[in-house]
């Protein structure tokens, strides 16, 4: 199957008994057990329904199986924990998602894993590589700089030195960017992003091989951060529009880039698509679309990064991304505030610095929204 067929047709449930086009819901949290042979619990992560999303989003990503959390973070720290342990080392990239950098360097100390974050290159991260080191992790495009980062020299670099990769494709969704197909071990979603995509629900995933996926279901079981039926449900059926949203705020986000980038009140603006932009390319090579998701400094204009969204009237400051409504925030007081201001400084996310999630809406208004900004 195509990929948009897989969107919707992918691992759906069956209504055997009013026979609706729709996967049926099941909210139980007990079930039978003397009979059953694996009986569902939802902290088991063995539900019908976390089994029909999981086959979706595996169908979608090119994966054997995975896990469905409550958010995003859960995914990431449930799968980090599960292959980490005291005296272990892994290498991440220094400009990844705030709340995940501030989780290792919040919390891998005090458990005796030792980290180094490094620049956004395979060549950094080799060299940060020692004989302790069991992981890489990587994210591309990264959130807010929107960093490009060569996933098949990353696998090779991480194999040669017998480490597992880790990648987060929330930015390019499986309609963009499959990392599998590119090597890496495992992939992992913020799903209250674009999965999701109306910004009404949290949720995470990881997708990988059978055996890893039931070594990160053991630590899950653990950890717990499981996925209720009701949101497995609308996850579920978020995804059967995912390609068309996607490409419908890729093609938005192109618009809007190659707009801003003319604008004397806009300073640089960053988006793998724009030739100019460094890691266009590697995009254009290992992505099928340079994503909806940009970000820019502010110009020559007399405005803070504050002042400037609370003149548009359209477009909403509002913290996450992905949404089919366009969202505007300042990483350094909302995805990044748990990052210090030494690292942001170092990562170049200024107070200036602005991310666009851009959204569905005609891209007339949208770019009239920011033009009236400047109005008189
Ligand atoms: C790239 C990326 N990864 C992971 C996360 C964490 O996801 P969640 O908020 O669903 O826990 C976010 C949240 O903003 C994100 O932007």
């Amino acid at each position: 199957m195509h990929i948009d067929t897989k969107c919707v047709h992918s691992g759906e449930g069956t209504d055997t008994i009013t026979g609706g086009v729709n996967t049926p819901i099941f909210p139980s949290s007990a079930h039978e057990y003397l009979d059953a042979e694996d009986a569902a619990y939802p902290r088991y992560f063995n539900t019908f329904n976390q089994k029909v999303l999981v086959r979706k989003l595996c169908e979608l990503e090119g994966a054997e199986d995975g896990v469905v959390f409550s958010s995003g973070m859960a995914a990431f720290s449930s799968v980090l924990l599960s292959f980490l342990k005291t005296g272990d080392h892994i290498v991440l990239q220094d400009d990844i998602y705030g709340g995940s950098h501030a989780f290792v360097s919040a919390f891998f100390d005090r458990f005796g894993i030792d980290y180094s974050f490094v620049a956004s290159s395979p060549e950094a991260i080799e060299e940060a590589i020692r004989p302790e080191t069991c992981l890489v992790f990587i994210e591309t495009p990264t959130n807010p700089l929107l960093n490009v980062i060569d996933i098949r020299a990353v696998v090779e670099v991480a194999r040669r030195n017998n480490c597992l990769t880790v990648i987060d494709n929330t930015f390019a969704t499986p309609i963009l960017q499959n990392p599998i197909n590119l090597g890496i071990d495992i992939v992992v979603h913020s799903g209250t992003k674009y999965l999701g995509g109306h910004s009404d629900l949290s949720c995470g995933a990881a997708v990988t091989s059978s055996e890893l996926a039931a070594k990160i279901r053991h630590t899950a079981v653990n950890f717990g951060g499981n996925l209720n039926a009701l949101t497995c449900y609308l996850l579920e059926r978020s995804l059967k529009t995912l390609a068309i949203r996607v490409r419908q705020q890729t093609e938005n986000a192109l618009d809007m880039a190659r707009f801003l980038k003319d604008q004397p009140y806009i300073g640089k603006v960053n988006y793998p698509g724009l030739p100019d932009h460094p890691g266009h390319d590697l995009a254009r090579d290992q992505m099928s679309g340079f994503g909806a998701m940009l970000s820019f400094e502010l110009g020559d204009i007399d405005l803070s990064a504050d002042g400037f969204m609370r003149k548009l009237k359209l477009i909403k400051p509002a913290v996450s991304l992905g949404g089919i409504e366009t969202t505007i925030c300042d990483p350094a007081r909302t995805s990044h505030v748990k990052v210090s201001a030494e690292v942001r400084a170092r990562q170049g996310i200024t107070d200036n610095l602005l991310r666009l999630s851009v959204g569905i809406e005609d891209i007339e208004d949208l770019v009239g929204d920011v033009k009236q900004t400047v109005e008189l």
